[in-house]
């Protein structure tokens, strides 16, 4: 948000005091004095007034876990134990989760207070690719590629899937790459051919892989690098 509108948007001041206390240079946003009241600030971000503190700023945080099978991507679960159980972290509860993942599918999952961030990692317009290393019951034809590359109808939604790619690894695996995440659409993807999924792991989400080194249930803060990637 602009800063002039967040503190016009405070109770104390209105918005001509706004733009005096910002051309006298009184309010600083991370220890800064900041006059542009197009500035922007975060959720993450200190304001402050003179020495009144309007907002105090927290740190962001960027988690990688390694999703094990049977486990739910929510906050919390009446019957099962959810990914947070997995965490041992200080307010664990303010994190949410950029692109869940069914009950049983394994692999990438990320974890982060930061909303920017997440929407920028899971929304379709950005485009990043997620990839799933899939498992199937039945052989997958040479007929699957060039239909997923079309997309593929949801009548649930009435929209056609975005082009996704699939390079065939054997008779009966693959990998998938889809810049959605519509609710289970890789199975809803191969149940378009009557093929049920087996195995689903997610490999990778745009650039960030998962860590080979985190075992199922594990895992580790992001890298300044890998947070900046995205
Ligand atoms: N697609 C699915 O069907 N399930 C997942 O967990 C992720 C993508």
């Amino acid at each position: 948000m602009r800063l002039d509108r967040f503190l016009s948007n405070l109770p104390c001041f209105n918005r001509q005091q706004v733009r005096l206390l910002l051309v006298q240079r009184r309010v600083r946003v991370d220890g800064v004095a900041i006059a542009d009241p197009h500035h922007e600030v975060r959720e993450f971000s200190r304001v402050e007034v003179d020495q009144q503190v309007l907002q105090a700023g927290r740190a962001p945080r960027y988690l990688m876990l390694h999703k094990p099978m049977g486990c739910v991507s929510a906050t919390v679960d009446p019957q099962h134990r959810t990914v947070l159980d997995l965490l041992d972290e200080p307010d664990r509860n303010d994190l949410h989760i950029a692109g869940r993942l069914d009950f049983n599918t394994t692999g990438l999952l990320l974890l982060t207070n930061d909303g920017q961030w997440s929407r920028r990692l899971t929304q379709p317009k950005t485009g990043l690719a997620k990839t799933y290393y899939v498992e199937t019951e039945q052989p997958i034809t040479d007929a699957y590629a060039p239909t997923f590359g079309q997309g593929i109808y949801f009548a649930f939604e009435n929209l056609t899937t975005l082009p996704a790619e699939l390079t065939l690894l054997g008779s009966h695996s693959a990998r998938l790459s889809i810049v959605e995440g519509r609710y289970h659409q890789v199975k809803r993807m191969f149940g378009f051919f009557d093929n049920k999924v087996t195995r689903l792991h997610r490999e990778r989400m745009g650039p960030l892989h998962l860590d080979p080194q985190l075992a199922p249930g594990q895992y580790r803060a992001l890298s300044q690098d890998e947070i900046l990637a995205i």
